[in-house]
């Protein structure tokens, strides 16, 4: 029997993850509904990445379940994969990879239509719109290992875009970004999540980065989620504080605000 929230497209139960000496997820349950768009923040080490992993099956669980599209994640894990668009944390290339970015974009569209398939001019022209929205058009014919940080992130970004996921996890998307992409990235993001109706996942740690569209914020702290709701809820001084264990001030400016740390503001 389905026992999943009505409209909850990933639902964990009592999620545990351990590494040799170290416990990083400990009996985490989230539910998150179709097209929500869910920031998670927390201080290094806290367990974002690692519950980005378990929801794409790329984490050992210990205990617990993890359901996704009202399936188990174990038992369908290649079909679950195929809806996920996971832009990883970290990005290196080795500068010797014999690879373009126009094949590392496409590789996100093979994940849909399968290796075997030949590329459609349809799949292809998904490639190009990718990289012309994420801006690396130019870089299309350029070695993969040679981009920086920044571009390769870009293009991270773009092969998630080919594979038309249903539900997007970003790890840290705007991190190594210029102010210009940054804030462009972050946009991006936003109207993706829109218009095409995408469940997303944000790992952020620039609370202030987060988009408007980002309704529900999940703080994370050393494998335990201590705060759930809306953003608006988590994004204050004490909850933050207690959060990443120094003093936080929130200053508003306009529609906005700026986080600042430490004890002189
Ligand atoms: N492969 C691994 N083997 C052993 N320990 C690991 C491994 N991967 C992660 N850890 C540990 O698990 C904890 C959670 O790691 P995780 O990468 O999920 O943190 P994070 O919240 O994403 O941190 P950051 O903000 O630095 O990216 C950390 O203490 C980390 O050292
Ligand atoms: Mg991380």
């Amino acid at each position: 029997m389905n026992s999943m929230h009505k409209d909850s497209i990933i639902e964990l139960k009592s999620v545990t993850v351990t590494y040799p000496h170290h416990t990083a997820l400990e009996f985490v349950s989230l539910a998150v509904m179709e097209k929500e768009f869910v920031g998670i923040a927390g201080p290094n080490g806290a367990g974002k990445t690692t519950l980005l992993c378990a929801i794409n099956g790329l984490s050992h669980i210990l205990c617990g379940t993890v359901r996704v599209f009202g399936k188990s994640l174990f038992s369908n894990i290649a079909s679950i994969r195929k809806d996920i668009g996971y832009v990883p944390q970290i990005i290196a290339c080795d500068p010797r990879i014999p690879l373009r970015v126009r094949e590392v974009v496409s590789m996100g569209r093979y994940a849909r239509i399968n290796f075997l398939k030949r590329f459609s001019a349809e799949d292809r022209n998904i490639v190009e719109d990718a990289a012309e929205v994420v801006g690396i058009s130019r870089l299309m014919d350029r070695p993969i290992g040679h981009l920086s940080g920044g571009e390769q992130r870009k293009v991270a970004i773009a092969r998630a875009l080919t594979q038309e996921p249903k539900i997007l996890l970003l790890d840290e998307p705007v991190s190594h970004l210029d102010l210009n992409a940054q804030a462009a990235i972050s946009a991006l993001i936003e109207k993706v999540h829109t218009e095409k109706n995408l469940t997303t996942i944000m790992v952020s740690h620039q609370l202030d980065l987060l988009p408007e569209s980002c309704n529900r914020l999940i703080l994370l702290k050393e494998g335990k989620i201590i705060f759930t709701g809306a953003t608006q809820e988590g994004l204050k001084e004490d909850i933050l504080s207690r959060l990443y264990g120094c003093p936080v001030k929130i200053i508003k400016n306009g529609g906005g605000c700026a986080i600042r740390v430490g004890t002189h503001f």
